[in-house]
Parts: C-alpha cells; sequence; structure tokens
C-alpha cells in the first residue's frame, strides 16, 4: 500500500532537463503541489513518523521547504521557524554559507528562533548534496536546537547528501527517490 501511494505521488513531480544548469535534471514539485490529492498525500506521509511525538518546531528551508513545512507545522500542532536565504529575516541572525548541486549560497536563521533544547523538525522538498540541509542542522544546533529528523519528498541518493546528513546524527526521511 506505502509503495503504491508513493508511486502515485512521483508521477506527480515534473522532471525538466538542463534547468537551470546544463546536465541536472530539476525535479519540479509545482505539480504535485497543485495536485489537490499528491499535496495532502505527501504532507501525510512527511508527517506520519512524527504524529503523536513531540515537535516543538518544525523548520522548514526557502523556498520549497516554506510551502511543506508550514503544512507540516499545521498537522503536527508545531510553530514553525524560516531558514532563510541571505538578507530576508529582519532580525538578528546567525548564518552559514554552503554549496549547492548549482553554486553556493548562504542561509540564515534568527538566533532567538527557537528556545534551547525545543525538538526540531527540518523540512525541505529534496535532498541532493545535502549542502543546505547540513548548513540548516548546524544554524539549528548553533542556536540550541535539538534536531529530532530532517524529512524530504525527494532523495537523489547517488549524490548522497541523505547519508551526509546520517553521519552527522540526523534520522533521515524521505518519500522517493530519483536518479
Ligand atoms: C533546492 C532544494 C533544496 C536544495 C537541495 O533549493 O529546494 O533546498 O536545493 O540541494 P542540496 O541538497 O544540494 O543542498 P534551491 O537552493 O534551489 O532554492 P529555492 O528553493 O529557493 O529554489
Ligand atoms: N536542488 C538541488 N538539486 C535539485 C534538482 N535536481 N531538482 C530540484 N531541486 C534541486
Amino acid at each position: 500500500m506505502e509503495a503504491r501511494r508513493h508511486v502515485a505521488l512521483k508521477e506527480s513531480i515534473r522532471s525538466i532537463p538542463d534547468y537551470p544548469k546544463p546536465g541536472i535534471v530539476f525535479r519540479d514539485i509545482t505539480t504535485l503541489l497543485s495536485d489537490p490529492r499528491a499535496f495532502r498525500r505527501a504532507v501525510d506521509a512527511l508527517v506520519h513518523p512524527f504524529a503523536g511525538g513531540r515537535i516543538d518546531q518544525v523548520a522548514g528551508i526557502e523556498a520549497r521547504g516554506f510551502i511543506l513545512g508550514g503544512a507540516v507545522a499545521h498537522q503536527l500542532s508545531s510553530g514553525f521557524v524560516p531558514v532563510r536565504k541571505k538578507g530576508k529575516l529582519p532580525h538578528k541572525t546567525v548564518s552559514i554559507a554552503y554549496t549547492l548541486e548549482y553554486g553556493t549560497d548562504e542561509l540564515e536563521i534568527h538566533v532567538d528562533a527557537i528556545k534551547p533544547g525545543d525538538r526540531v523538525l527540518l523540512v525541505d522538498d529534496l535532498i541532493a548534496t545535502g549542502g543546505t540541509a547540513t548548513a540548516a542542522v548546524n544554524l539549528l544546533r548553533q542556536i540550541g536546537a535539538e534536531v529530532v529528523a530532517a524529512c524530504f519528498v525527494i532523495d537523489l541518493p547517488e549524490i548522497g547528501g541523505a547519508q551526509k546528513l546520517r553521519d552527522l546524527g540526523v534520522q533521515v526521511r524521505t518519500l522517493m527517490e530519483f536518479e
């Protein structure tokens, strides 16, 4: 049952060759988000392992992690904390540079975004190199979070990011894999 559900979910994702650079196959979740059943199934599947446990805050990574993370936080009755690209947050931040499958960037979080010891679930749409998620975990830990787990709709296992995150001691959940 579980596997069949995820096959339907996988079919809702659009693949765009050579975007944003030649050689990258971009996995576009906008087609999942605009399909009401697929969106609900994805959010339900992300929430499932954590329902009934204590998650104080869901941290979502800009931009696609905001959409999924907001829905996950609502279902878990948790707070939501944005992990943003540089220069977008108005209050005092901590920041960290990181590398992507197709470039480099910098992430920030408000210094007072969580209370020390808060149990945090990190949410994003996709993990590739793990550079973004690793940076987010490091930021969250710097401000005192206990990062309980990280969850993603899509894993690109050949690139190895999910394993890198597990090596940092973070439980990783993903709904499907693409090459
Ligand atoms: C994408 C994706 C993840 C990240 C994964 O975001 O939504 O956040 O890349 O890549 P990684 O595992 O190699 O770090 P992107 O940086 O393209 O930003 P966007 O959501 O603002 O488009
Ligand atoms: N982020 C990093 N790699 C990606 C890919 N192949 N598709 C969509 N988002 C990504």
